[in-house]
């Protein structure tokens, strides 16, 4: 119902004020605080983004909200809680960096919670991140991070640029590129395109320069095939996600790498596969070549083609010719 959403709103807003006043001005919050600084994010970032703590203590927000008079079944819906055996509540979130997930209206839905460790994933006990569950308010698959904040900045510059972390997000939001998005953790779903659709015409792909970060840029751009998006995709070079790049090349490269260095699907799709094969061999040569017709043969635009097949040429060391001559032969025997 109606009020049951507003309720849920308020609790989200009045947990995120606390964790965020945990953060920044208790001695609690100082080895988060710590973490945040490590990772090289600003004061003015922290601000921002509305990033705080949630203590390892497992009753703080229990305690916060006892006070104030809710429902058992209200707090209990909210997701920001778990219930133990005997049927009382704790803290769903325990120290973790808190990051408040809005709707588009700009009001908190939900929240990510990240470990403090740098270790990777796949040597914890626990996940990196922790999500929110879904409730009444929250639907992961009709939600991207930072949406609501950077709507007026995706709107004046034309486009949106999808990344696959908040932290790249936010990363990207301090070297100023202020108009990304993330989706939760999933990809990309439908209704997040629909969404973005109202205030864009252009998306900008920049995952994770690793395997998997290439494979679900991939996906995205099978989704988006049958969209009317304009689209490009940004490679992070050394296998890097877009915050450990600004992190390694500064600020000023990575805007240059977004604003100037995109590729369009078919350039991506052919960069990638390039990178399957060994192109000193003749026999890989010729397989990479045939793969590279086959999605040139798809490109609609003369212009375009014209430049993929030089570009083909070059990186093959054939001439033009005899590139142009294999794609005709190709569009014959399909026809
Ligand atoms: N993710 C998750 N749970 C995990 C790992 C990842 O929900 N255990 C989601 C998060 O939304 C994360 C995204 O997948 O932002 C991308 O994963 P990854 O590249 O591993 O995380 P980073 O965004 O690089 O996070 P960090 O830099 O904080 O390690
Ligand atoms: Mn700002
Ligand atoms: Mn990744
Ligand atoms: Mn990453
Ligand atoms: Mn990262």
């Amino acid at each position: 119902s109606n009020s049951q959403f507003s309720l849920l709103k308020q609790d989200y807003q009045a947990a995120q004020a606390l964790y965020h006043h945990i953060l920044l001005k208790t001695t609690t919050g100082e080895p988060a605080l710590k973490y945040l600084q490590q990772r090289q994010l600003s004061l003015e970032t922290i601000k921002h983004f509305q990033i705080g703590y949630a203590p390892k203590e497992n009753k703080t927000l229990v305690s916060f909200f006892q006070g104030k008079n809710k429902e058992y079944a209200e707090l209990n819906s909210s997701g920001l809680f778990s219930e133990d055996d005997a049927g009382n509540l704790y803290d769903r979130f325990r120290d973790r960096v808190m990051f408040p997930i809005t709707d588009q209206s700009g009001n908190i839905v939900a929240f990510s919670g990240r470990i403090l460790t740098t270790a990777t994933a796949t040597d914890q006990p626990v996940a990196k991140y922790l999500n929110s569950p879904e409730t009444e308010i929250f639907n992961k698959g009709q939600t991207l991070f930072n949406l609501a904040a950077a709507k007026k900045a995706i709107r004046e510059r034309g486009e949106v640029v999808l990344f696959e972390g908040f932290m790249d997000v936010i990363s990207a939001h301090q070297a100023g590129v202020v108009n990304g998005v993330a989706s939760m953790g999933t990809s990309l779903t439908d209704q997040q395109l629909y969404l973005l659709n109202r205030i864009t015409k252009r998306i900008v792909i920049c995952y994770d320069g690793d395997t998997p970060g290439i494979k679900a840029a991939q996906r995205a751009l099978q989704l988006l095939k049958s969209t009317n998006f304009d689209v490009g995709v940004v490679v992070i070079p050394n296998g890097q996600d877009p915050d450990e790049f600004i992190k390694a090349q500064g600020a000023p490269a990575f805007k240059t790498l977004v604003e100037h260095k995109s590729l369009t699907p078919t350039a991506f799709m052919i960069k990638y596969l390039s990178q399957q094969y060994d192109l000193s061999n003749d026999a890989d040569k010729v397989e990479f070549l045939n793969g590279a017709l086959e999605y040139i043969i798809q490109v609609q635009s003369p212009v375009e083609q014209e430049l993929y097949l030089g570009q083909l040429a070059d990186q093959l060391g054939i001439s033009k010719q005899a590139v142009q001559k294999e794609l005709q032969d190709k569009q014959k025997t399909q026809k």
